[in-house]
């Protein structure tokens, strides 16, 4: 097949290196890519999407996958639809599922799927009163997309208040802002979980753990991610099934009700409590880095598996995974998640060990390529994947590969996977 990828991070590139390695030969594009995906394929450099549905009909691509939120929400896959091209990805009214919470919070409400207890508004007034009816932490919570920083946990209602006046003044996210939730503290443990949907049907992949501070035990600023791993032991049957029953399932049928079927990748964040599974969020794409350690997991077709997807096929395939477990760990710039990093040569040792060699790679992502040479240009450069039979196993050789790529200020988290070892 031709296959058109939208995005330009590490889940862009594990999405394409898994393809590059299936048996059927496939001709890749990114728009736009990064330096590392010009070796799996060409980059494109075409930002508007009409012209981008033009080239896709002109080069006969027959398939286009989106990676990030924001093209979803600008509603590329109307546009390609709309040219009868092939799009696997959510329409733009389903993607309100992740680019409006409010929209979101309601959804859970009127099909009754478990989500915290919350009151939506743009009165002061209202949030005010609400915010005094619970104890805290408070979590407070912008409308629109804020690139992950859209989420305060306040530890008084003083700085809830704070919070929620400076979101609804535009102060703190400009017109992301101007809707807010506040809404009570869920204690647990976090999970990701992902369910690729084609309308009606849905396959729900290994449950994964994201690690979102920057530092070690979890400390520091959020980020978009620091590291990754799957599958995760605090997930057991009863709990996929959960899920299943109380959040997919509904979730479906009720975006139909909606009359926005939803198509694309529903990415679940999930608080369990008391072994409770409660929506904290929805996204309509893969995580990164969760979809780099998913894709390394799966035996069958994922070309295939996006392809049945985006035709509303997907009852007509079985997709399977590996036994073995896959972590993830970010390597970052010096500077993030505070600021850009000066760029620097990234240079890779040749590994000799067939145990390393057969069982890690490396997923790119802030990369650029420099006259042949692969420069770091910051932000989550890379992303070092380890596979085995246990957690430990797989994160052991993770760490070893991290230990053979250089470059200047690289930075890691160094307990990735702590919460199942
Ligand atoms: P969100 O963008 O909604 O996923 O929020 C970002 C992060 O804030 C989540 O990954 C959670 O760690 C945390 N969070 C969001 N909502 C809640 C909540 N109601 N209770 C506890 N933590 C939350
Ligand atoms: N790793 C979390 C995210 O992609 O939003």
């Amino acid at each position: 097949m031709k296959i058109l990828i939208l995005g330009s991070g590490g889940r862009e590139y594990s999405i394409a290196r898994a393809i590059s390695n299936e048996d059927e030969n496939h001709e890749l594009f990114f728009q736009p890519g990064n330096g590392a995906t010009s070796l799996l394929g060409k980059n494109l450099d075409i930002k508007d999407y009409d012209q981008l549905a033009e080239f896709a009909k002109e080069n006969e691509i027959d398939l286009t996958i989106v990676g990030p939120e924001a093209p979803l929400v600008d509603g590329v896959v109307d546009i390609f639809k709309a040219n009868s091209l092939t799009i696997f990805g959510p329409s733009k009214e389903a993607a309100q599922l992740e680019g409006s919470k409010v929209y979101m919070k309601n959804f859970l409400a009127k099909y009754n799927i478990p989500t915290a207890a919350y009151i939506e508004s743009d009165s002061i007034e209202e949030l005010f009163k609400f915010t005094d009816k619970l104890n805290t932490p408070i979590v407070v919570k912008a409308d629109g997309l804020c690139g992950g920083k859209g989420v305060i946990i306040a530890q008084s209602h003083d700085e809830a208040k704070k919070a929620i006046s400076e979101m609804l003044s535009g102060k703190s996210f400009g017109d992301a802002g101007k809707k807010v939730i506040v809404e009570e503290f869920l204690d647990g443990y976090e999970l990701s979980m992902f369910a690729v949907c084609d309308g009606d049907d849905y396959i729900l992949l290994p449950a994964a753990q994201d690690h979102k501070r920057v530092g070690d035990g979890d400390t520091g600023p959020n980020t978009g991610g620091m590291g990754a791993y799957a599958p995760t032991p605090l997930v057991d049957e009863e709990l996929y099934q959960k899920v299943r029953e109380r959040i997919i399932r509904p979730t479906l049928d009720g975006m139909k009700k909606e009359n926005a079927p939803f198509e694309g990748v529903l990415f679940i964040g999930i608080m369990v409590v008391n072994g409770e599974p409660i929506t904290l969020e929805f996204n309509v794409r893969f995580g990164d880095p969760e979809c780099e350690i998913l894709m390394p997991l799966m035996t069958s077709s994922v070309s295939d598996m996006f392809y049945k997807a985006a035709t509303n096929r997907l009852g007509e395939i079985k997709v399977e995974f590996s036994n073995q477990y896959a972590v993830g760990v970010v390597m970052a710039s010096e500077n993030y998640p505070y600021g850009s990093s000066t760029p620097a040569e990234i240079i890779v040792d040749e590994t000799h060990h067939d145990e390393i060699a057969e069982n890690t790679h490396i997923s790119y992502a802030g990369v650029s390529m420099e006259d042949d040479r692969l420069m770091a240009t910051g932000g989550r450069v890379l992303v070092c994947v380890g596979l085995g039979d246990s957690i430990k196993e797989a994160r052991n050789r993770a760490y070893l590969r991290c230990g053979q790529v250089h470059f200047a200020g690289k930075k890691i988290r160094t307990d990735i996977a702590y919460q199942a070892l």
